[in-house]
């Protein structure tokens, strides 16, 4: 028998001792814990048809640092600007625009209509200049008579065009509130926004906001694809830790009504939110990733220290936080102060585990691989997410130095080389073109996505039922694949065209299927063409 071995390894991430205390095993086989092999409950999942959300969505929202009123086209254009810049972008967040800050009215005639004064170039302009930034836009309504401010007409008796009037400003997300809706029944309501959102054309991801009432867990992955399960994190610019874990611990209890595109969504981020340490930071962001929650930070991105940007860019957490399976991850063992969360499989084999402190003291936690489902005579290796080092192979377990408020936030396989899943980045999700001839011409405009993940993925594809003017075929460089885009006006008249593009791609280790990529293609053409069409 192998004697126990000792490891010390210097670590941020509250990290600091690795021990190994069982006898020496040949492989590393995971036992299927309990609850991952039991029955889940039974439903439909919207996202099978869209593909959209079949990882949680990453972006950024303004409610949580900003409320309503500095809400403008200028602060959204900063902020984008400051998405791009810090590395966030790059990160794999997308998702991106208003919340609750009076962007849009209802005129007389029904319509809403962009509140001019604080969106001076429009809501679709708005929408353009985000997907040329290789984004996604994002807007924000509510299933009643008015927002929660009342400031702002909700969508109640108006869902139908409201929908239509989201998909003209080409939104990708569309968060949805439950204020003002005495009566209503949720169930109906959600469904009808649903059937609203289909018939409006455009495939959007729709993240209901009824903070937990009328269980939405249990019913709103046919019409969704997440859904708030706790009340707001915060009100807008404060923070508050004790606040953070209890939405944490209720949301955790809700682990097995997650899944790929239909996500359980304990509210946006606070991590680099003032009031909040860079350990408090660092372990809020590592239970957002094992619970699969929805990735959508709250803080001001254009002032950022760089604690919070390497906590909110860490791809090794980002990377259990989208992993292919989907798994919400969940608490194994906790005496109350600390905490071990664990029976997250993920796509390579491996899984991730967490181990929380949430007492003023410091603490060694002992995980015995029995506890996270590895037979104990297994050796595995462990890979330290924060401090990005990897020990091992070791047996029987690992124990970790956990610092206050910190969290030990670790992958462990049979194999040592951590393999990070597709994390897509696009250069834009806007082609547009211009003819000016009256003669047949041939235009084209490419879009390129960049896969962040380890691995080389196979060919995008491209969905039928592309308009006759527009062929797309893809190209592969590495890691990069461009989506080119060939426009041909013969016999087209003079007008405004569009194409939304899908394609569709699986992931090569897990062989699952990614999000779908949506991106539009705008032509004008000038002048009547002649010719014959293709
Ligand atoms: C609700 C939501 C918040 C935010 C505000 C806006 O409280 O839960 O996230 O959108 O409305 O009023």
């Amino acid at each position: 028998m192998k004697k126990m071995g000792l490891v010390i390894v210097a670590a941020m991430g509250g990290l600091l001792l690795f021990k190994t205390f069982g006898p020496s095993g040949e492989v590393c086989p995971f036992l299927a814990p309990a609850s991952l092999s039991a029955p889940q409950p039974a439903r439909a999942v919207r996202a099978l048809e869209d593909g959209l959300a079949l990882t949680p969505p990453m972006g950024w929202y303004p409610w949580n640092i900003f409320g309503e009123e500095p809400q403008n086209e200028k602060l959204i254009e900063e902020i984008v600007d400051a998405l791009v810049s810090s590395g966030l972008k790059a990160a794999g967040y997308s998702y991106v625009g208003p919340d609750e800050g009076i962007c849009f009215y209802r005129r007389d005639d029904g319509r809403l209509t962009t509140n001019l004064e604080r969106y001076p170039s429009g809501l679709r302009s708005l929408g353009d200049a985000i997907h040329k930034k290789g984004l996604k836009y994002a807007l924000y309504t509510d299933a009643g008579t008015h927002t929660c401010s009342t400031a702002m007409p909700g969508t109640k008796d108006h869902e139908f065009e409201d929908m239509r009037q989201f998909a003209e400003w080409r939104a990708d997300y569309i968060k949805i509130d439950w204020c003002n809706t005495e009566g209503q029944d949720i169930v109906k309501t959600y469904t009808t926004l649903h059937d609203a959102q289909l018939a409006a054309g455009r495939p959007v991801v729709h993240s209901l906001c009824s903070w937990g009432e009328g269980y939405p867990w249990r019913w709103a992955g046919a019409v969704g694809h997440l859904w708030r399960t706790t009340a707001d994190i915060c009100a807008p610019g404060q923070a508050d830790w004790t606040r953070v874990l209890g939405m944490a611990f209720a949301n955790e209890k809700l682990a097995a009504f997650a899944g790929p595109g239909h996500w359980n969504d304990p509210d946006m981020m606070i991590s680099g939110m003032p009031g909040i340490s860079d350990p408090q930071s660092r372990s809020f962001f590592s239970l957002w990733c094992l619970m699969a929650a929805p990735l959508i930070a709250g803080n001001d991105l254009r002032s950022m220290s760089r604690a919070t940007v390497e906590t909110l860019t860490n791809l090794e957490a980002i990377a259990v936080n989208q992993d292919p399976l989907g798994v919400q991850g969940k608490i194994v063992w906790t005496d109350g102060m600390v905490s071990l969360w664990a029976e997250k499989p993920l796509f390579d084999g491996g899984q991730a585990v967490l181990v929380f402190n949430q007492g003023r003291h410091e603490a060694n936690k002992q995980i015995a691989w029995p506890e996270i489902g590895i037979d104990a005579a297994a050796s595995c290796y462990v890979r330290n997410l924060w401090t990005h080092e990897t020990i091992g192979p070791l047996t029987g377990g690992v124990t970790v130095h956990v610092a206050p408020d910190d969290v030990a936030f670790l992958r462990i396989s049979p194999k040592p080389d951590f393999s990070l899943p597709p994390v897509l980045v696009a250069d834009s999700y806007l082609v547009s073109l211009r003819s000016t001839d009256s003669s047949p011409q041939k235009l084209s405009g490419a879009i390129t996505i960049t896969n962040k993940g380890s691995a080389e993925l196979p060919l995008w594809k491209v969905g039928e039922g592309l308009p006759a003017w527009l062929s797309v075929s893809v190209s592969k460089n590495g890691k990069s694949q461009t989506l080119n885009n060939t426009i041909s006006t013969a016999g087209l008249k003079k007008g405004l065209y569009h194409a939304a593009v899908r394609a569709d791609n699986t992931e090569p280790v897990s062989g699952r299927p990614m999000s779908a990529l949506y991106y539009d293609v705008d032509l004008e053409v000038s002048q009547d063409v002649s010719g014959q069409s293709k």
